[in-house]
């Protein structure tokens, strides 16, 4: 009898670009769920709150696919992962400066709670230069993002820095904080 694969793909999707979605359908063809999983709990300070968050990758994902899930999740990881009776995680790779912190991330991971692998797919070569950090720099500088991002996305970047709901939140453009990486890791 065939077992459902079930993978989770974790991330703070802030908001969620047109290379999460690539990354989302090519897993698709691989597992039967994929659980996009929106992190609470996150070292960055995200523009968009939780809510908003999950609710753009939902739109964006729309209800078409029963196998595609949004949900949000707090805490460790690899707890929520159990919970879900789950046991891969699915993570993109770009390049090779994102391998460090992944490799770091799969094996904390696994220290963690060994019967959960993590799975790796290469990005599309299309959105190798994406993460949501360059997006939201050049969206908050009036740069033209449609392409990029899904539309609901590119609409509600367009409100936030109308709004000036920025102004706290424009880590992308403090390099001090070591905050603005063409990969988007930056994690100290
Ligand atoms: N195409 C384009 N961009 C991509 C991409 C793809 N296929 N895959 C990743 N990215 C980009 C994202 O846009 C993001 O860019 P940013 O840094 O500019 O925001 C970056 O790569 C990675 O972000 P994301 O995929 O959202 O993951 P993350 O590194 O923010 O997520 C968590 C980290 C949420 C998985 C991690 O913090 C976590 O597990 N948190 C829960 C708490 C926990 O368990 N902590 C202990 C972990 S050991």
């Amino acid at each position: 009898m065939h077992q459902e694969r079930t993978a989770i793909y974790p991330g703070t999707f802030d908001p969620l670009t047109n290379g999460h979605l690539s990354l989302i359908r090519r897993g698709r063809e691989l597992f039967d769920r994929i659980v996009v999983a929106v992190a609470a709990e996150t070292p960055k300070v995200p523009l968009f709150t939780l809510e908003e968050r999950v609710q753009l990758a939902r739109e964006a994902l729309g209800d078409k696919d029963s196998g595609i899930v949004v949900e949000s999740f707090d805490g460790l990881l690899v707890d929520y992962v159990a919970k879900r009776g789950a046991r891969i995680l699915l993570r993109g790779l770009r390049a090779v400066s994102d391998f460090e912190y992944e490799f770091q991330l799969a094996l904390m991971n696994r220290r963690l709670r060994r019967e959960i692998q993590t799975v790796f797919l290469m990005t599309d070569y299309r959105w190798l230069y994406i993460s949501s950090t360059i997006v939201k720099a050049a969206a908050g500088l009036g740069g033209d993002i449609r392409g990029l991002v899904p539309e609901c996305v590119e609409r509600s970047l367009r409100e936030k820095y109308a709004q000036g709901g920025a102004s706290g939140a424009t880590p992308c453009l403090d390099p001090s904080a070591g905050d603005f990486a063409l990969s988007g890791k930056k994690h100290a």
